[in-house]
């Protein structure tokens, strides 16, 4: 019988308002839901203000102490001053993995030319994937599309117990 995987993920939403409680939080659990179609169990969904020093400690803490194979986080990738949800990740990171935010943006151009606005990094820190996707629930459903097939191979690939990359 083929073994199954079982990833693990962690979902991070950075939204001043919400954190506030003056907007509901409706892409962190857009996001939850597709992880869990994806059979993915979710260890952990926080919601933070945006700011560099929370999420930076946050990222670090939940990638170091409970390595999750995958981070999302959704918010703060903007050109708002407070949007500084990529420079946060980039403090965090051991290696940059810019195919997967190169590809979010150049597949969400298509659907419309905000897309460029989103700055949006993806990275690894020890065995975690780091990906940011933009605020809203529909860019994040739109993001998600373009790169979840692709993530178990990057996570069999973080683990190294990836197959031959020429036969998939
Ligand atoms: N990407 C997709 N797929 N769909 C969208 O609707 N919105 C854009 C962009 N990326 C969008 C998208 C817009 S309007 C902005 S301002 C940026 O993401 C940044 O969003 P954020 O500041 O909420 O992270």
């Amino acid at each position: 019988m083929e073994e199954v995987k079982r990833y693990t993920a962690a979902v991070i939403t950075l939204s001043d308002k919400g954190f506030k409680g003056e907007r509901e939080d409706l892409s962190g659990p857009a996001i939850r839901e597709k992880l869990q179609e994806n059979g993915y169990e979710v260890i952990e969904s926080i919601l933070l203000p945006d700011g560099i020093e929370t999420l930076r400690r946050e990222l670090m803490r939940i990638s170091d102490e409970k390595k999750p194979d995958l981070i999302l986080t959704t918010g703060g990738t903007g050109f708002a001053p407070r949007d500084v949800t990529p420079e946060a990740t980039l403090q965090v990171a051991d290696r940059l993995a810019p195919g997967i935010a190169e590809a979010i943006r150049a597949a969400s151009m298509q659907i419309t030319p905000r897309a460029m606005l989103s700055r949006g990094v993806s990275v690894i820190r020890g065995k975690t994937l780091i990906v940011n996707l933009p605020g809203s629930p529909k860019a994040v459903r739109e993001s998600m599309e373009v790169f979840m097939d692709v993530i178990p191979h990057a996570i069999d690939l973080l683990r190294n117990t990836a197959g031959d990359c020429a036969r998939s």
